[in-house]
């Protein structure tokens, strides 16, 4: 119990000491403790919380500009810079505006989008990702990098999909943990977002989200709780929507309960720019940090701090800066709430090495580079390949014929927050042109436009006709409202006439190969039958054009496994059958519950377009010899899933072997199945491996609301080992012996 809360007066006469008499760095005093990198981090932040003042306090809990909080010189805290996010550093803005600062040196590495990373499903390619980041942030001089995102993919049409980790809590938790390992490894905070439930972006600042519990605990929070628990993420930021009537950013059962109380998260919560809404519930409930509150909510707040001064500066009228000190001053708040948040900012300061000398950082390496290139190459997902339409060889075509907007469209500037100013960015022509050389003729035509112009397909058509092979590069745009944060597409069709231009194209020239840039799934039902080759590219960032035409090109051999489903009509998805997108008078209630992405497909007999897990290459692979061996030892897996793979074409490839879990007889409704481990092989022509994978209990187990844990009955399960959630090779059946509730 919090006495504070009961008793307010007292620990406001604590602060007025702290305000009176903050410890000062005396001068016989060298190394005071908190910059002492061998004393315990909590000794270090209780010594520097000790050296504030009130109003210090007070700078350390809310912004000073559009992405900074406050210096305290004396203490040597200097700025604290935060920035975007995910797939790069954003460029600078303000510090007061959102106009560019126009910097020079602000331009930065583009990784491939979020999805595309998820559909790498190599958490060694998360880790080669986070480092490319962390190292940018620490020269760029950010402190804290607002990224990644994991909130799953509820509905395809979700603006901000591009961002995310797909559908899947498992894999987008094993994929996370990794990045934020790695940006932290730098000295820099990887604060992960938006916490949570935030799944479309129709209303996303004021929807409010009911689902049951399980759901969010099997679903929602997975991810959450990985990067938190296992990658260690020093930074939450809360999300824009309500959930369960309390917005997310001052949300007590999410932040305080679980986030902080189940979970133990010690770093610090920040509010989303202009999440926060009131000044009791951000103190109250787990904000420790407000960023960017626009002026509307900037002039209610400040009716609650009429003292603040005739013309406060903005940032004195946030939530957490002059309506705090005011209630703090009568007693409203206790100055533990205030101390609390403070710890968790300091705490994060000092973990994250600010005060003991943190590496310079890299910018744009040739290292970054070559790591864009080969993370973008690995998310490429090959949809389809008949009569082997690719590879494509350079020294067998005369003439290729490129079509499409995306083939010379740049994307890494768009998406909003998450922009990034790319040093460079190779468009897919460039990639194909660099590729071919000399030797093949390569004409290009843009096929469609974004503004519109009909005629353009009637000489796509020709070029095709007159050429080998015919590459349409299509898809979407990073910008609203396609990919892109502040709106949701309104369906899954390809716009200005895509759809039409593909299926002409195809019928000009046989060989037509298709290529999907975009950031989340897309309808392909009207040309899917007539074109033999379809990739899905995702927005491949700086060097994005050069990883398409190495997968094109054969030099680099598709891995790519799709993070989500695509499916054959927007009817067909949980949110939208169900009538719940994007909710009714405010409020959207996940009624499909679990049944989120291939849980919902496969336990409702729906054939998607593409299912979950899926992708081909340009070799063939084998599985054989399932056996489970059951552990023994006390605190080891339950059982090991040992199988092999073997190469049987003829070039040397990538599989991505999927296991998932299902339960015979649940006590409660279970999905079909659960994807529950994954495990990505590399194998030459001929090579077999032995390839196993350990499950503990947690792979069993689901959320038993009524008795608020994780149950794992005695059962039978049956574990599927596969290419895709719809490719089943191998199964068998494991018995679980006995029930356990954990957490
Ligand atoms: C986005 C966040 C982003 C923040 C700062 C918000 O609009 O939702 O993801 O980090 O802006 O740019």
């Amino acid at each position: 119990m919090n006495l504070a809360r009961i008793v307010p007066i007292a620990p406001w006469l604590l602060g007025m000491c702290a305000v009176s008499f903050p410890r000062p760095l005396a001068a016989a005093e060298t190394r005071p403790a908190y910059l002492d990198p061998a004393a315990p981090l909590e000794s270090r932040v209780e010594d520097l919380l000790g050296r504030l003042t009130l109003e210090e306090k007070l700078s350390l809990v809310h912004a000073d500009s559009k992405f900074t909080t406050a210096a305290i010189p004396r203490l040597g805290i200097p700025r604290r810079w935060m920035s975007d996010g995910p797939h790069g550093v954003r460029e600078d803005v303000g510090p007061d505006t959102w106009n560019v600062a126009g910097h020079t040196d602000d331009f930065a590495t583009c990784m491939p989008v979020l999805i595309g990373l998820a559909a790498t499903w190599n958490p060694d390619a998360a880790r080669a990702y986070g480092d490319v980041i962390g190292e940018e942030a620490r020269r760029r001089g950010k402190d804290i990098m607002l990224g990644p995102g994991v909130n799953i993919q509820r509905t395809p049409l979700n603006g901000r999909t591009s961002e995310y980790l797909g559908e899947d809590p498992f894999l987008a938790s094993r994929m996370v943990v990794n990045y934020v390992r790695a940006v932290q490894s730098h000295g820099v905070a990887s604060c992960v977002k938006h916490f949570a439930a935030n799944n479309q972006e129709t209303q996303r600042a004021s929807v409010d989200v009911e689902m049951d519990e399980r759901t969010l605990r099997e679903i929602y929070l997975p991810a959450f709780r990985a990067a938190v628990q296992e990658g260690g993420a020093w930074a939450v930021m809360g999300a824009y929507n309500k959930f369960r009537g309390q917005f997310c950013c001052e949300n007590d059962t999410l932040i305080n309960h679980v986030l902080k109380g189940e979970w133990g998260f010690q770093g610090l919560v920040m509010s989303d720019w202009g999440g926060t809404h009131d000044t009791r519930e951000a103190v109250f409930n787990g904000l420790d940090l407000e960023m960017g509150t626009e002026r509307g909510a900037r002039d209610r707040a400040k009716k609650s701090a009429p003292e603040a001064g005739s013309d406060p500066s903005p940032y004195e009228r946030y939530y957490l800066a002059g309506a705090f000190r005011e209630g703090l001053k009568r007693g409203e708040f206790p100055l533990s709430a205030l101390d609390d948040k403070v710890r968790r900012n300091l705490r994060v300061m000092i973990a994250t090495r600010l005060f003991d000398g943190r590496e310079e950082g890299a910018l744009n390496t040739a290292a970054h580079q070559k790591a864009a290139r080969s993370v973008a190459g690995e998310g490429i997902v090959l949809l389809k390949n008949e009569g082997g339409a690719l590879p494509l060889r350079a020294d067998k075509l005369n003439a290729i014929a490129v079509i499409g907007e995306n083939a010379v469209r740049l994307h890494a500037y768009g998406g909003d927050s998450a922009r990034i100013k790319a040093l460079y960015e190779v468009n897919p022509l460039e990639g194909i042109l660099r590729k071919v050389g000399a030797r093949t003729n390569v004409t290009y035509s843009p096929g469609y436009r974004k503004d519109g112009a009909p005629d353009l397909i009637d000489k796509a058509v020709a070029a095709a006709r007159a050429a080998d092979v015919a590459i349409v590069i299509g898809g979407l745009i990073h910008e609203r409202p396609f990919d892109c944060e502040g709106a949701d597409r309104s369906d899954l069709r390809l716009p200005w006439g895509q759809d039409e231009l593909i299926r002409r194209v195809a019928a000009a020239n046989p060989h037509t190969i298709v290529v999907i840039v975009s950031g989340s799934p897309v309808g392909m039902g009207d040309w899917l039958d007539r074109a033999p080759a379809v990739v899905q590219a995702w927005y491949g960032g700086t060097e994005g054009g050069n990883s398409l035409a190495d997968v094109l090109f054969g030099e680099v051999n598709p891995s790519g496994k799709l993070p989500c489903t695509y499916p054959r009509r927007i009817e067909d998805t949980p949110a939208h059958a169900m009538d719940e997108y994007p909710g009714k008078n405010g409020v959207v209630h996940y009624a499909e519950g679990l049944l989120v992405g291939y849980r919902w497909y496969d336990t409702k007999r729906i054939e998607p377009l593409f299912p979950f897990g899926y992708g081909l290459s340009y070799t063939k692979f084998e599985y054989s010899g399932l056996t489970l061996v059951s552990g023994t030892a006390p605190n080891g897996p339950i059982v090991t899933v040992e199988f092999q793979v073997a190469n049987t074409g003829d070039r040397a490839g990538a599989e991505v072997a999927q296991l998932y879990v299902h339960q015979a007889k649940p006590s409660l409704p279970r999905p079909l199945k659960e994807l529950k481990g994954f495990r990505k092989v590399m194998l030459n022509p001929g090579e077999k491996k032995a390839v196993s994978i350990a499950l503990d209990r947690s792979a069993f187990a689901y959320y038993d609301p009524a008795r608020s844990g994780w149950v794992a009955e005695a059962d039978d399960f049956t574990l599927q080992v596969g290419s895709s959630s719809r490719d089943t090779r191998l199964q068998g059946v494991f018995r679980l012996g006995e029930t356990t509730l954990g957490n």
